[in-house]
């Protein structure tokens, strides 16, 4: 039997309500003023339906270049070549649709980006590589476990682009705090501990990948957490502005955008998966909180316990 704890929306279609699968868009529906939706389709023909110069951020988090079984979807390992031209592919169909001034951002393995950043390379300017560095992943005898994920940071101008620095700050615990003539340098001594707001790195050891017990968690095979996207909404997008992402999966981006006041749109090959992301989407109105992001400001890994003191403390929660 299932854990109470356990919080995975992994509900069949079976399950889900026929008006929350009337909430998903079809291709065939008018396309030209969509927005806040999933439309549930094939991103390569419905893309070619969307108005143009409407996405101020693009998130893509394309299959990469493995052997993967997405509901409704056998992706398979292609040649460096053919994994190339499937990413220009892409690419042609999105760049119709973005603003003069968009940023783009592209996740991938640090197999798949041998032959991704080429392209990217070529179509557009690399402003950042990040790592996001991954609590989980396979073990192997034979070669060292991958720990890691690449998100290639796009603009289409090179100089002139969105970048909120001071909204993605990360707090991080002092280890050795440091007064100078009995003041507190650089950082605040609270009740909960001492902290430091520092700069954003292109580093990302903060972030987990969503589990059982969280209530983003969804049955999808490779779901992104929202506290990652989020760093990238509120640095690379204002409030209001529109958020696409045509391999939407179930949903992350989307929720993170509506949580975050943005506008947003989606486009995912399977019903099932729409489904969940809508489900979340519906419970937007009721819980705004993003994981790991309190106070406006993302906290390092382990720090719950101090995040919930301090909410308790504003009447937050
Ligand atoms: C890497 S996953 C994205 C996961 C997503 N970021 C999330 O957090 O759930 C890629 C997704 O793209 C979808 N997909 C692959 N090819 C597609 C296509 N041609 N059109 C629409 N969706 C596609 C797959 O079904 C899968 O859900």
């Amino acid at each position: 039997m299932r854990s109470k704890r356990n919080k995975t929306i992994d509900f069949t279609l079976e399950e889900a309500s026929a008006k929350l699968l009337n909430q998903i868009i079809q291709p065939t529906d008018n396309l030209q003023k969509t927005s806040d939706k999933i439309i549930n389709g094939d991103s390569f023909k419905v893309m070619t339906k969307l108005a143009p110069h409407q996405v101020d951020l693009a998130l893509i988090d394309p299959p990469y270049n493995l052997n993967k079984h997405y509901d409704g979807l056998n992706f398979k390992k292609m040649s460096t070549s053919q994994y190339q031209a499937y990413t220009q592919k892409w690419i042609n169909l999105l760049r119709p649709l973005l603003k003069k001034h968009a940023s783009i951002y592209v996740f991938s393995d640090w197999a798949t980006s041998i032959a991704l950043a080429p392209v990217l390379e070529q179509n557009f300017t690399i402003q950042n590589r990040i790592t996001w560095q991954r609590e989980k992943g396979r073990g192997s005898q034979k070669n060292w476990k991958n720990g890691m994920e690449d998100i290639w940071f796009l603009t289409t101008d090179a100089d002139n682009y969105t970048f909120n620095v001071n909204q993605v700050k990360q707090r991080r615990q002092v280890v050795a705090p440091y007064r100078q003539d009995g003041v507190a340098k650089d950082w605040q001594a609270t009740k909960n501990g001492n902290f430091r707001d520092t700069m954003p790195s292109n580093f990302w050891d903060d972030i987990s990948i969503p589990y059982w017990s969280m209530p983003e968690n969804t049955g999808h095979p490779t779901q992104k957490p929202e506290k990652l996207l989020a760093k990238i909404i509120l640095a690379s997008s204002n409030p209001n502005d529109f958020i696409f992402d045509p391999f939407a999966g179930s949903g992350s981006s989307l929720v993170t955008a509506a949580k975050l006041d943005r506008h947003y749109l989606g486009i995912e090959q399977s019903l099932l998966y729409c489904a969940w992301g809508q489900y979340r989407l519906n419970q937007v109105k009721d819980n705004r909180t993003i994981q790991g992001y309190t106070d406006g400001v993302f906290w390092e890994r382990n720090t719950l316990a101090a995040q919930r003191k301090l909410q308790r403390h504003k009447g937050e929660i």
